[in-house]
């Protein structure tokens, strides 16, 4: 392989998409982002145009390929990173959607996911998936797509029944690692991770489910062939007259959590990682097994390389941590993220003020749907700087719920955890964070794990690297957090925040 070869990575996250290409050592060489639109229809609906999203990854490809004067004949290969669970149907013949994406915050199916325990099917759900039954999936998404959608109203796609098209083969279904493969490369296909959200795929037999597919009235017709996280064989290429003008194979794909412990390098059982996006979203390596969690986790897949096992992760989720930032500044309490660190620091504490930022209910460990955003404590001497600072130790609080989860299922004691997404170049966060938890915080040199993750899944795969062990020493420590304050006050603190979270259920 001659020096100046590379891989890109596509990383389509829930505000936004980049491309970043990396050289042999793991480092950004490129680097070009563009945001989406959201659209919020009605109350707790949340949906994003997959044109716009196509059209906004062709635009970060040629954008950050033409600032770094890279050909595309100069990437060994392509990977996919996404946004997980968010559901789309598009024509098979024209490749148009038949309506919006449903994106994975999006509440509009909790009633039917309520029915599911009428009928008994959440334990089911949960032995086969994995799973904790939420709205969260695609399952529902998909079940509402096919009945309630109306493509004329989108003005998109032939003005007949979804569900009759889609029985007849003329609708397709995917998550948004399906869609952008899809038109890369003309195939429809998933990956595992992405498979393993959608509650529709059974993650102990690797297959679609037929009990589930029947739960759900979802026609086998639809779904896409899914295949490993890393593989040898290729999704496919990009097409020579296509817009990027040359054939690169397209060969790794990972849901974006699972992209970013893998470009984390956790590679062996007990290693975890944490990412701070719009959510935040605590993985574990458990290897072979699938664990099963008794502390409101959920068993997910991890990677699967070519021509090898599954591997497993147990995982924590939580729905809103950065879009709580986004709030603040949604409601002038402060004007940009910038400057969140600062006005939490010019106080010594929050005062007793907490703040649960449930917006779109609660997910692990708590598990809540008809939670809502609540904030306790507050007097008149409340001062913005307080509601600043409540709604970033709130990020911190919630990680800690997931640690002492995973703890339990684990049996493993957290010392260490490696951090990254945007939010974790706040050094307050990070020190917060470590004296929540009361462990050490550990950020690497490289943040964008999550494109790293699915670059190395590609790579792997046409032999860019070599081995896992090559990843690892790629791997190297930015700055370490170690925890400052007295474990009985972050107790205290913490018992406070668990009655919050108790006042904020539905
Ligand atoms: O499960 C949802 C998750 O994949 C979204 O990640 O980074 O787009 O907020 P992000």
């Amino acid at each position: 392989m001659t020096e100046d070869t590379y891989v890109g990575a596509i990383d389509q996250g829930t505000t936004g998409t980049r491309f970043i290409v990396f050289d042999h050592d793991g480092e950004v060489v490129a680097n070009a982002y563009e945001k989406h639109d959201q659209y919020y229809p009605e109350p707790g609906w949340v949906e994003h145009d997959p044109m716009e999203i196509w059209t906004n990854t062709k635009d970060v490809i040629t954008q950050a390929l033409g600032w770094a004067d890279i050909g595309p004949e100069q990437l060994a290969a392509i990977g996919v990173t996404n946004q997980r669970e968010t559901t789309l149907l598009w024509d098979a013949d024209t490749g148009t959607p038949i309506y919006n994406a449903i994106v994975w915050q999006d509440r509009r199916t909790t009633e039917r996911i309520e029915t599911l325990e009428e009928n008994g099917a959440v334990e089911t759900i949960r032995e086969k998936t994995g799973l904790e039954p939420d709205a969260y999936f695609s399952a529902t998404k998909a079940e509402w797509l096919l009945e309630e959608a109306d493509p004329i109203k989108m003005e998109r796609a032939r003005p007949s029944d979804v569900r009759d098209r889609a029985e007849a083969g003329e609708i397709l279904f995917g998550t948004i690692d399906s869609w952008l493969i899809y038109n890369l490369t003309g195939e429809h296909v998933t990956e595992v991770t992405n498979a393993s959200r959608t509650m529709l795929y059974n993650i102990h037999d690797l297959e679609w489910d037929d009990d589930l597919l029947a739960e759900f009235s979802i026609p086998e017709t639809i779904l896409p062939e899914v295949r490993p996280s890393s593989d040898e064989a290729t999704y496919g290429t990009t097409d020579p007259d296509g817009f990027l003008g040359a054939e690169i194979p397209v060969a790794g794909a990972l849901g974006d959590q699972q992209a970013a412990l893998f470009g984390q390098t956790c590679f062996d059982p007990g290693d975890a990682k944490n990412t701070y996006g719009t959510g935040s979203f605590f993985l574990m390596n458990t290897g072979d097994d699938a664990v099963e969690s008794d502390h409101g986790l959920l068993t997910t897949i991890a990677y699967q390389r070519s021509g090898e096992d599954v591997q497993y992760a147990l995982e924590g989720s939580i729905f809103v941590t950065g879009a709580a930032i986004e709030w603040l500044e949604d409601v002038s309490l402060i004007d940009d993220p910038g400057e969140t660190a600062e006005l939490a620091r010019s106080v010594d504490s929050t005062d007793g003020v907490y703040v649960v930022p449930a917006f779109t209910g609660l997910g692990a460990p708590h598990w809540d749907q008809r939670a809502r955003g609540t904030i306790v404590g507050m007097t008149r001497g409340t001062r913005r700087e307080h509601i600043v600072r409540a709604t970033l130790e709130s990020i911190a609080y919630q990680t800690r719920d997931v640690a002492e989860a995973m703890e339990g299922d684990s049996g493993i004691e957290m010392t260490s955890l490696k951090v990254d997404g945007g939010a974790v170049k706040n050094n307050f966060l990070c020190q917060l964070q470590s004296d929540v938890i009361g462990s050490q915080i550990v950020r690497p040199v490289v943040d964008e794990t999550t494109a790293l993750g699915a670059a190395y899944a590609a790579g792997l795969a046409v032999d860019y690297w070599a081995d896992l062990e090559q990843l690892r020493n790629n791997w190297r420590v930015d700055r370490e957090f170690e925890p400052e304050i007295d474990p009985d006050v972050a107790d205290q603190r913490h018992e406070r925040w668990i009655d919050a979270v108790e006042r904020s259920r539905g």
